[in-house]
């Protein structure tokens, strides 16, 4: 078997790691170095365009394709923003990352930037992120004192300044438009698209929002080649990934994998298989958001974005939650239904109130005090939720909402009471 391939994790777990001199005494900056010197910004585009990085951040948009799109008006600046409010229910990859690897992230920074001609980029951190805001700021600061960044690049004559911006705890300023508002001192309400970011972002810049690990990936492509990376996982879905794999499982936690590798692979064998030996009875493969699958369908499902799509679901942010069979379905989705109502900013009204009601609903279908028409009264309320909003995440409430009502319908009908005559 070919040797199996790490370009994020390499350094997860090890004392130090987040040290310049462990990264530097690890070949850490000399991709950078060479990039800076030998290579025209478009190159490096270029590069990132034949790996065919998609973003980690959820939606899997083409990384190079993104930063091709970026506008490049006379005298105006323009930023890269670093995505790392990872909030999204049962992800905690990028919090690896930061933690343990924030070097790699600056090294990506610095490279992506220099492609894009940005000389301010961003990281927006979320609140809660203690430990890996902390080692990122330190990482800043020694990028700093070293001369990675600043008014010279690594002994170039590039400049590079990059700030990191805590969050205040808020998931939707996970959303990049949010996230401009909020780094812009304003409430984390998402914008109206288009414009897009690349165009009108950050004051009204072109602006590249990337996620944590889409950023990290890039030091790895500019070394090895972006035809190296395309030739890791399927086709279309290229590269590695890393796997949050939460719930019952014997052995939660981070795990990279290439793109394409089998749920059931990562659930057993990364995993350690179902906790107490149960038997399977769900899995959330992308992040609370993603439709859920059934013990069937984890059968012969890979992750990748086609195969995830064909089945009805979505690759997201890799936040593999497993259940076991003695899970409730209802507490399962009350659950996140609380979250996704309590994280709804409210600026539109059919995801203001329709998030609430659908957890209000379900809630008292929870405790046995629904009415009869209430399953059929849940899906006419998402059908009305979704298209109507400014971002995506009363879709983010209502697609997980619909595949637990459609695939573990008994669950929620044994709750109900009886229709007269019935
Ligand atoms: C409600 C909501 C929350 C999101 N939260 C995150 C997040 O925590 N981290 C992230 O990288 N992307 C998040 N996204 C996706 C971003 O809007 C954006 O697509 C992403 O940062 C782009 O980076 P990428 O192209 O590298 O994936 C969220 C999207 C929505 C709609
Ligand atoms: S869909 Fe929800 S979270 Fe998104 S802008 Fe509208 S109210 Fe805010």
């Amino acid at each position: 078997m070919a040797p199996k391939v790490k370009i994020l994790s390499n350094y997860f777990g090890i004392d130090q790691a987040w040290t310049y001199d462990f990264y530097t005494g690890h070949g850490g900056y000399e991709t950078a170095k060479k990039v800076l010197v030998e290579k025209q910004p478009d190159e490096v585009t270029a590069e990132v365009k034949a790996s065919g990085l998609r973003g980690r951040g959820g939606a899997g948009f083409p990384a190079g394709m993104k930063w091709s799109f970026l506008a490049k008006p006379e005298g105006v600046p323009r930023y890269l923003t670093v995505n790392a409010d990872e909030s999204e229910p049962g992800t905690f990859k990028d919090r690896a990352i930061l933690e343990w690897d924030p070097h790699m992230l600056i090294e990506g920074i610095l490279i992506a930037s220099y492609a894009l001609g940005v000389h301010q980029a961003f990281v927006y951190i979320r609140g809660e992120f203690h430990l890996p805001e902390v080692h990122l700021s330190q990482a800043v600061e020694e990028a700093y004192a070293k001369g990675v960044i600043g008014e010279k690049c690594l002994g170039t004559d590039y400049k590079l300044d990059i700030v990191v911006h805590r969050g205040a705890g808020a998931y939707i300023c996970g959303e990049e438009t949010a996230l401009l508002e909020s780094l812009e001192g304003k409430r984390g309400y998402p914008r109206l698209k288009p414009p897009f970011p690349a165009v009108s972002g950050l004051f009204g810049c072109p602006t590249i929002i990337n996620n944590v690990e889409t950023i990290a990936n890039v030091p790895w492509i500019l070394a090895n080649g972006g035809a190296a990376y395309a030739a890791l996982g399927t086709e279309k879905s290229p590269g590695t990934r890393l796997f949050s794999i939460s719930g019952h499982v014997n052995k939660p936690g981070v795990y990279e994998e290439e793109l394409g590798i089998p749920l059931m692979t990562l659930i057993n064998e990364n995993g350690g298989g179902v906790r107490g030996g149960k038997k399977l009875k769900a899995v959330i493969p992308g992040g609370s958001s993603t439709p859920v699958l059934t013990p069937t369908e984890c059968e012969t499902i890979t992750m990748d974005y086609e195969a995830l799509a064909a089945a009805g679901t979505m690759f997201g942010s890799a936040g593999i939650i497993v259940m076991d069979e003695d899970t409730s379905m209802v507490e399962v989705i009350v659950n996140l239904l609380h979250f996704y109502a309590h994280e709804s900013c409210g600026q539109c009204s059919p995801c203001r109130e329709g998030t609430g009601w659908l957890h209000r609903t379900m809630k008292q279908l929870l405790k046995g005090q629904g009415t009869a028409d209430d399953v059929e009264k849940i899906l006419d309320i998402a059908n009305q939720m979704e298209g109507r909003t400014v971002c995506p995440l009363a879709a983010a409430a209502t697609m997980p909402t619909r595949s637990y009502l459609t695939k573990f319908r008994s669950e929620f009908e044994a709750l109900l009471p009886k229709l007269a005559g019935v």
